[in-house]
């Protein structure tokens, strides 16, 4: 069993990371209603990931035998900007995320919970790649100011993630 507390904040972690998932396919909608589908694709995909990383803390605190208590998602945002204004939310989304990571992992350095940091250590990397990706797509879209040619090459990019 996990402590109280670690216990206590994976399952608030399970809504989080299902509120991406619905975050992310807040922006897919928008981007469909946009009529770029390369980026409502990646947007999708990057929805799927979501679900995986709450499925994985669902499996550990069943593995470590404590009860997954499910809570209720927030609705996401639906009215956006720009593609760019989309990917800065995404990215500060991240950031945010990556905060949250880096508290369940001082709770278990806290417990003196190895286990607990070892599953962490995915998280930790996962969210290195998860900012270094949209930072790199919010810098794509700030190079492609107000050319429609540049946003439809992004888009076709983003099409073959
Ligand atoms: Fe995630
Ligand atoms: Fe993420």
């Amino acid at each position: 069993m996990l402590s109280k507390n670690l216990a206590s904040e994976i399952n608030t972690q399970i809504k989080l990371e299902l509120y991406s998932a619905y975050l992310y396919l807040s922006m897919a909608a928008y981007f469909e209603s946009e009529n770029l589908p390369g980026f409502a694709s990646w947007m999708k995909k990057q929805a799927g990931e979501e679900q995986e990383h709450a499925l994985k803390f669902f499996e550990y605190l069943n593995d470590r035998g404590d009860k997954v208590v499910l809570q209720a998602i927030e609705q996401p945002p639906s009215t956006f900007k720009s593609p760019l204004a989309v990917f800065e939310q995404a990215l500060e989304h991240e950031k945010s995320v990556t905060a949250r990571i880096n508290l369940l992992y001082g709770i278990a350095v806290k417990d003196n919970d190895y286990a607990s940091q070892t599953f962490l250590n995915w998280f930790v990397t996962e969210q290195v790649e998860e900012e270094k990706n949209a930072t790199q797509i919010v810098e794509w879209l700030k190079m492609a100011g107000d050319s429609a040619n540049a946003l439809f090459q992004i888009n076709g990019m983003l099409a073959g993630r």
